[in-house]
């Protein structure tokens, strides 16, 4: 037996939805994990100040009783966001962050930015006041190929903002190329990457090869297998731009097995053992507390968790529960396609 004991790990992007489906949720992310960046990609999305402390209020609402668990909100940038609106939201500690959705790139995004000289204001009063942008890097033309998208946005949207707005922190959220990886390393500390968990675990092959498999779709979709296994590398290194972002994303089963399937794969239920099996493959187990405990605290200046958790291997493959049951549908959580053996203890 083997036993792995490492500050709690909190997740930098996370969906928790509203409503039936935040309650039936939220307590598989707040078994395990402190804190989260919430995304803010609900119908509608939250946008002000105002809006992001109602969500978080339901959120503690939603809580199980006897949890401890802080959502950190974010707003979802408009180009009719108010700067003001943002600067008061995040000296009030409420908000830590910005998400930028170029419009149409993904799940609710079309209230996104179409022209980011529209937001630059925003940006601007972000880099000044040091609130970061998680930024959905991926271009939206529909003649870029979809697994080309995240290097295109990197060379002409990311790069050159960064270059305009040199003192904005940005963090490249759940990137899955090789390009994503080397870019992020470039950036010294205004620059993070979030890794999924799912994309350290399956490659395009995985949802097309043998029948399509519509639980292994996200976006941005899982690239080649040269691809994940630079994030690989990436994510059991230790290096401080490498952020644990589980990108935990729940759509009802209908809603995923349909003829135009949504985005997202349910990772929150088992990750850390997921992630202890891939650090494990690795031989990184000694940096898995970089990744998923002390390199989001630093990046976004808050002190890690105090508190612990312990992952122990078995001898035995561990099981979890392959659906999520909520009042709208059956949630399947995210299946490796192998045996995993290390478990959380209670
Ligand atoms: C996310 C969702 O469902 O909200 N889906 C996904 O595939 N990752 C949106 C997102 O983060 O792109
Ligand atoms: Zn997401």
């Amino acid at each position: 037996m083997h036993t792995l004991t490492l500050r709690r790990p909190d997740d930098w992007h996370l969906h928790l939805r509203d409503g039936a489906m935040l309650k039936a949720v939220l307590p598989e992310s707040a078994r395990h994990f402190a804190r989260a960046i919430i995304m803010p990609n609900l119908v509608p999305p939250v946008v002000t100040g105002d809006e992001a402390r109602a969500y978080r209020d339901r959120i503690l609402a939603a809580l199980p009783p006897g949890a401890t668990f802080e959502p950190l909100m974010t707003l979802y940038l408009t180009e009719a966001t108010d700067p003001d609106d943002v600067a008061a939201a995040a000296a009030s500690g409420l908000v830590r962050a910005v998400k930028l959705y170029p419009a149409g790139a993904t799940t609710n995004s079309h209230a996104g930015v179409r022209d980011l000289d529209k937001v630059l204001p925003v940006l601007e009063r972000m880099a000044d006041i040091g609130l970061p942008l998680c930024v959905h890097g991926e271009v939206t033309d529909p003649s870029v190929d979809i697994f080309d998208r995240e290097a295109v946005f990197i060379d002409t949207v990311l790069d050159p903002l960064r270059r305009r707005l040199p003192g904005l922190r940005v963090v490249m959220e759940h990137i899955t190329t090789e390009e994503g990886v080397a870019y992020a390393r470039t950036g010294g500390d205004t620059l993070g990457a979030t890794i999924t968990t799912h994309h350290l675990v399956i490659n395009r092959n995985h949802i097309l090869a043998g029948g399509i498999k519509p639980h292994y779709y996200c976006l941005p979709v899982a690239k080649r297998e040269k691809h994940r296994l630079a994030l690989r590398a990436a994510a059991t290194s230790g290096e401080a731009c490498f952020l644990l972002g589980t990108d935990s994303a729940p759509h009802v089963d209908a809603l995923k097995e349909h003829a135009c399937g949504c985005a997202g794969c349910f990772t929150a239920t088992n990750t850390m053992p997921l992630l202890a099996h891939v650090f494990e493959e690795e031989s990184a187990l000694h940096h898995l507390e970089a990744f998923a405990s002390r390199n989001g605290p630093a990046f976004y200046r808050l002190p890690v968790n105090e508190t612990k958790l312990t992952l122990v291997k078995h001898e035995q493959p561990q099981s979890f529960p392959e659906k999520i049951l909520t009042e709208a549908g059956p949630v399947t959580v995210f299946n490796p396609g192998f045996p995993v053996h290390w478990h959380v203890e209670a």
